[in-house]
Parts: C-alpha cells; sequence; structure tokens
C-alpha cells in the first residue's frame, strides 16, 4: 500500500499595511468617542495597520503569498492553486484568488476564495489540505487577506475600534513525513447565531450599506466556549494534551479570549504568538500574519507542534494542529 499524502507548511509570508492607526489617533484624529485605555483594557489592541487606496485585498494578498514563495523557494510557475480566505473582496468577482494568480504570472493552476469571516485561514487550510491529500494539487499557496476598515461603521464605537488591514499566507507542499505538517483540521459552523456577527446591506448592490455589525458580549460568550471545544477535538484527534503544544497561534480578536484560551492549556504566555496588540483583529489575516512574525522571529522553529484555532461570523470555527 502507498503512503498517505502528507501536507507540510514550506513557506510564509504577509503584508500589513503603510499607514498605522493608534487608539489615541482614533480618539483624536477620528473624532471617535472611545479612548487607548478602554481599548486596550477590553481588547489588548494598542494600534491597527489602515488600508491605502492602493492596497487592496488582492495586492496585499499577492505581495503575502511573494514572500511566502521567496521563503520556499518556490517558483509560482510551479503552484497548483490559490485559496484566499477573505470577507473583503474587492469585488464580488472576479475571485481575490484569480486576481493573485495575475499578479504572480501564474497562467496554470486554479484558484477560489473561500468565504468563513474571521475562521477563514482554517477553513482554507483544511480545504488545501483535501484538494492535495485526493491527489489534486502539490503546492498550494493559502492566504488570508482583509481591509475590514472599508466594511466598518466608523460612527460605531462598539465596532471600528477593533479590526485592522493585512494579509498574510503559507505554501502548503505535499511531501511530509510521518507525524509531520498538517496533522488535523476541525471545522463548525452554526447559521442559528449569524445576527450577532454579520454585514448587512446586500453584496454587491452599492445602494444599499455594508457595515459589519456586532453583538460583541454574545460573540464573546460563544468563542469561549466553541474554541474550548476545538482545541479539545484537535488534541483529542491526536491523542496529545495541552503540555504536548510548543506554540498557540490563534485569531486575534481579543486578548481576553486569547490568554483564557492559554490558561485552559496551561501554556505559559511566551508559548502564546500574540499580534493582536498591533494588528487588531485582521479576520481571516490574522493567523498566518501571527505565523509570519513568529516563524521569521525564530520562535516557531521546525519541529515545533503548533495549534491554530479562530472563531467568527457565521458562526464559524475551528482549529489546526501543524507539526513543522
Ligand atoms: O473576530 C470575530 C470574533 N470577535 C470577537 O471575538 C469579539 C468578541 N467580543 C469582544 O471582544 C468584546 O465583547 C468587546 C471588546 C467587543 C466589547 O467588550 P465588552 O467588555 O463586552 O464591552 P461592552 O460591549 O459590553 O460595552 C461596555 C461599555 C458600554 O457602555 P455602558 O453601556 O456599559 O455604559 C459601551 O457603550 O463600553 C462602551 N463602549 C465603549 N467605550 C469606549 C463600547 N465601545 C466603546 C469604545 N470606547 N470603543
Amino acid at each position: 500500500m502507498s503512503d498517505p499524502i502528507r501536507v507540510r507548511l514550506t513557506g510564509v509570508g504577509g503584508y500589513l499595511p503603510r499607514d498605522v492607526v493608534t487608539n489615541d489617533d482614533l480618539a483624536r484624529k477620528f473624532g471617535i468617542e472611545t479612548s487607548d485605555e478602554w481599548i486596550r483594557t477590553r481588547t489588548g489592541i494598542g494600534q491597527r495597520h489602515i488600508a491605502s487606496g492602493d492596497e487592496t485585498t488582492a495586492s496585499m494578498a499577492a505581495e503575502a503569498a511573494r514572500q511566502a514563495l521567496d521563503y520556499a523557494g518556490v517558483d509560482a510557475s510551479q503552484v497548483d492553486a490559490v485559496l484566499v480566505a477573505t470577507a473583503t473582496p474587492d469585488q464580488v468577482f472576479p475571485a481575490v484568488a484569480v486576481q493573485v494568480q495575475a499578479c504572480l504570472g501564474m497562467t496554470a493552476g486554479f484558484g477560489f476564495d473561500i468565504s468563513a469571516a474571521c475562521s477563514g485561514f482554517v477553513y482554507a487550510l483544511a480545504t488545501a489540505t483535501a484538494l492535495m491529500q485526493s491527489g489534486q494539487a502539490n503546492k498550494v499557496l493559502v492566504i488570508g487577506s482583509e481591509v475590514f476598515s472599508r466594511l466598518l461603521d466608523w460612527t460605531d464605537r462598539s465596532t471600528c475600534v477593533l479590526f485592522g488591514d493585512g494579509a498574510g499566507a503559507v505554501l502548503l507542499e505535499t511531501g511530509a513525513g510521518e507525524g509531520e505538517g498538517v496533522l488535523s483540521t476541525h471545522l463548525h459552523s452554526d447559521g442559528r447565531t449569524g445576527d450577532i456577527l454579520y454585514v448587512d446591506g446586500a453584496a454587491g448592490c452599492p445602494s444599499t450599506s455594508q457595515h459589519l455589525r456586532m453583538q460583541g458580549r454574545e460573540v464573546f460568550r460563544h468563542a469561549v466556549v466553541k474554541l474550548s471545544q476545538a482545541v479539545d477535538e484537535a488534541l483529542e484527534a491526536n491523542g496529545l494534551t495541552g503540555q504536548d503544544i510548543q506554540w498557540m497561534v490563534p485569531h486575534q480578536a481579543n486578548l481576553r479570549i486569547i490568554e483564557g484560551m492559554a490558561k485552559k492549556l496551561a501554556l505559559p504566555a511566551d508559548r502564546v504568538v500574540v499580534t493582536v496588540d498591533r494588528h487588531a483583529n485582521t479576520s481571516a489575516a490574522s493567523i498566518p500574519l501571527a505565523l509570519n512574525e513568529a516563524v521569521r522571529d525564530g520562535r516557531v522553529r521546525k519541529g515545533d507542534l503548533v495549534l491554530m484555532e479562530a472563531l467568527g461570523g457565521g458562526l464559524t470555527w475551528g482549529s489546526a494542529l501543524i507539526r513543522m
């Protein structure tokens, strides 16, 4: 019997918009009735990057992808598929993924977008892994790219202070050894909770407003329970405990949620990759951006066991375990 196809992570990349907006900027320059103290205490956020007109979901995704390819030493022409997780595509179609293909000069392979809000990267990782395990692709770019600043109601202080823009990417390749690479992914969604975190208006209809709406406390409550379940599921599926995890690279919505999950796993703070303080919540981009940072600064190393978890609008949620 032939060996099962195993998927390894060989490249990481990220892009953050040039403009940085601090909490104080929001209060002073943007005139929002808020304070650095409120935002930091409730969320851990200190600043966020906001995209300018020339920084689009596709351009940021392409830059993050270029970096991931460079890291892995792979040429774009060798890539079989591009998957982009985004809730903020530049257009209804073409998909961001095919725009990325064009930016990278790819004339073969395929690309499509995945819509699972803040859980999008975990969904895209799971989808890419399944495509690869079924023999349909050997090298896949998995990207999370978002310009949430364009979805925010800047008069709603309960949401507009929470998000930022950016893109993160990984390159996946077949050929991992036993016990290496993507060990498992676990996806969930429950549409009954769609009304606690959503975008109003109709997609592609310019006459209706399109703004993110969130019942923050309700989402927080679901996040604590559902992320905990998704983490338990990942550990159980692999016969592991929290002690086996070297790094948690979580979705970056709120430092209090991240700390709660670390406590549950008995992980010390220096084993948790945190970017929410500088990036705020970049939705589907938050996990690959955090991973990119931690791999490039030498924290996450080959052989380390990395746990990812995310929850977002839908609600959608999930987890993934990767041996780097
Ligand atoms: O990525 C998708 C997943 N998203 C999440 O996981 C987000 C989960 N939720 C949260 O992170 C938190 O619920 C928030 C950070 C959104 C809010 O924190 P909270 O402790 O739940 O605060 P709250 O919404 O209950 O608001 C408390 C108070 C309210 O005032 P009153 O009614 O108590 O007088 C708000 O009006 O804080 C007020 N408030 C603000 N004050 C200053 C709300 N936003 C602001 C603000 N600045 N920006």
